[in-house]
Parts: C-alpha cells; sequence; structure tokens
C-alpha cells in the first residue's frame, strides 16, 4: 500500500482507509502516531510536511507498522513506548499498557502524600512501574517499594525507573502479593490488581488479549486479589496508613465490603462516572 512515489498526505488517507477497513476505530489517529514514530517527529510538524515523499525504507517501515496493527497489535507495542501521567514509559507483552482512567489513583495518592507528608509507599502489582514511577516523579522525600509476581515485568519497570532518573527512590521486589514483603511498613500502599471475571476476560476486545492475561483475570467473580489485600494488607500499613485500590466498577460494592473494618471506605467515581478507586484508612 505505501509507495515511495506518493506524497504524504495521500500516504495517510490510504493508510487511514486501510486500517478502518480492517475495523481499527481510531484508524486517522494511528495511522499519524504510527507515520510519526517512522519519521521520528512530533504529530504536530505533519501539515507542515504534507507535500513531501517517504524514502523506501520509510514506506517499508510504515507498511510493516500497519500490517501489525490491523491484527489488533495495540500501538503502543508496535512503538514500544507508552505515556502515563505525562512520562514516557518502555512497553511490551508482558506488561499491561498503562491506562488513562489510572491517572486518577496517582493524582489521589499525589494528595494524600502531600497533605499527610507521606514518607513511604508500597505499589503492589507494578507491571510496567507506571504508578510507582509516577509518584516518584511527582514526589520528592518519597521512598518507593513495587513489587509484582512477574519477573519480565519487573525488568521492564526497572528500565522504566533508569528512563526517567528515579531507580534511586524505588525498591523493586519480586513478590506473589505480599509474599516477600518482609519487615516492612508503609505510610500508602497502592494497588491497581487484576480485577476482571474469567466471564468478562472472555468477552473483553481483541485488542486486550495481545496483553498478559496474569494482568487481567482475578477468578471467577475478580475478587480474588482484593481478598488477599483486605486480608493481609492491615499487617503493612504503619497506623492511620492508607490504602488506595483502583477498582473493577461492576464489583465495587463487594469489593468495599471486604474492607468494612477499616476507620472509614470512601469510593471515587472516574470522569466517566464509574466507581474506579477505594481509599481506605487502616485504624
Ligand atoms: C492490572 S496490572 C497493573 C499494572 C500497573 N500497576 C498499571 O496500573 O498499569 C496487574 C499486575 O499484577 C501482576 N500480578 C498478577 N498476579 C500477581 C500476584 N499473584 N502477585 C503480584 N503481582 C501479580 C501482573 O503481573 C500485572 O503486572
Amino acid at each position: 500500500m505505501c509507495q515511495t512515489e506518493t506524497n504524504i498526505f495521500n500516504i495517510l488517507k490510504q493508510a487511514t482507509e486501510y486500517l478502518t477497513s480492517h475495523n481499527i476505530t481510531e484508524a486517522k489517529l494511528d495511522a499519524e502516531v504510527l507515520l510519526c514514530d517512522v519519521l521520528k517527529i512530533t504529530r504536530n510538524k505533519l501539515p507542515t510536511i504534507r507535500q513531501e515523499i517517504l524514502t523506501q525504507e520509510q514506506c517499508q517501515q510504515y507498511q510493516k507498522f500497519l500490517n501489525r496493527r490491523i491484527t489488533g497489535e495495540p500501538v503502543d507495542y508496535i512503538l514500544g513506548t507508552s505515556e502515563f501521567m505525562g512520562l514516557k514509559f518502555k512497553v511490551n507483552p508482558n506488561v499491561l499498557i498503562p491506562r488513562q482512567e489510572t491517572e486518577l489513583i496517582v493524582e489521589h495518592t499525589n494528595k494524600l502524600i502531600k497533605e499527610n507528608n507521606s514518607k513511604t509507599v508500597l505499589d503492589l502489582c507494578t507491571g510496567s512501574g507506571a504508578i510507582a514511577i509516577s509518584l516518584a516523579h511527582y514526589n520528592t522525600n518519597i521512598s518507593i517499594a513495587a513489587s509484582d509476581i512477574s519477573k519480565e515485568a519487573l525488568q521492564i519497570a526497572e528500565d522504566n525507573a533508569t528512563i526517567n532518573n528515579v531507580s534511586n527512590k524505588i525498591e523493586f521486589i519480586e513478590s506473589n502479593m505480599f509474599d516477600n514483603i518482609i519487615d516492612k511498613k508503609f505510610d500508602i500502599i497502592i494497588s491497581n490488581p487484576p480485577y476482571v471475571t474469567e466471564k468478562e476476560y472472555e468477552g473483553l476486545e481483541k485488542e486486550l488479549f495481545f496483553e498478559p492475561k496474569t494482568a487481567f483475570v482475578a477468578g471467577k467473580d475478580g475478587l480474588y486479589f482484593y481478598k488477599i489485600i483486605a486480608n493481609k494488607v492491615s499487617q503493612y500499613l504503619n497506623p492511620k496508613g492508607i490504602l488506595l485500590l483502583e477498582l473493577n466498577a461492576n464489583i465495587s460494592l463487594q469489593i468495599a465490603d471486604l474492607f468494612s473494618s477499616f476507620l472509614f471506605v470512601k469510593i471515587i467515581k472516574d470522569y466517566s462516572d464509574l466507581d474506579r478507586i477505594l481509599i481506605a484508612q487502616n485504624g
């Protein structure tokens, strides 16, 4: 499809049609983002080079990207990078692509850290490290532990800490939930655990199957990891310490019930009016 004699305006038009014909919803945006990566330019430059043509090498690279995209592979995996909280993250299929809706829990945590002068944070189920690294970037005098069961995910998270210059603030721990979090207590524990029910997982869009299943599925009822957290988290929180969890909005009330013994439990809605965050305070 990509031809060297065709100008960028027409290449983008054809690429958008190609992606649309393969049911890619954000076809125009994806066509532009992938081309910008090939050309190593930012998107705002595109209108200024519409009459230019591509080299053969650029054309081949772009065609490869488009061919990957029509299989449903997410743009972020094709490019190997993602953006979260204004920072750049390396991603590959060993880690969940950080979601925009998860920025909300980071914003609330940033606020609580400042209000309570919190010094220590645990990011349980860190994946790419998006949450831990953002907190480290936006808060001075903070010490963060970030854990995950996946060695491969932790490797990416460590690389991301280096890329974002916060390695000195984060300790990475390979751990099945709390198993290897030994002799430590935190002012704040934050987690975006797997929370999709087996049934919900079967119905997800095909693009999500490129991401690790272990980042999504939490048993038949979606509560598997929330229950572990509810049973154990108090031992790892300082007195009056705070827990923040990202919620599966479909089961938010069942999740809140698990934390009824806490001093208070609050549910915060996201911009789509869905229950998105649980905040609970340790006694
Ligand atoms: C929903 S992802 C969250 C990733 C990242 N925190 C984010 O918000 O983008 C859940 C993460 O939990 C990890 N995980 C799955 N089972 C686990 C377990 N038993 N113990 C610790 N981490 C686990 C997965 O490897 C995955 O990285």
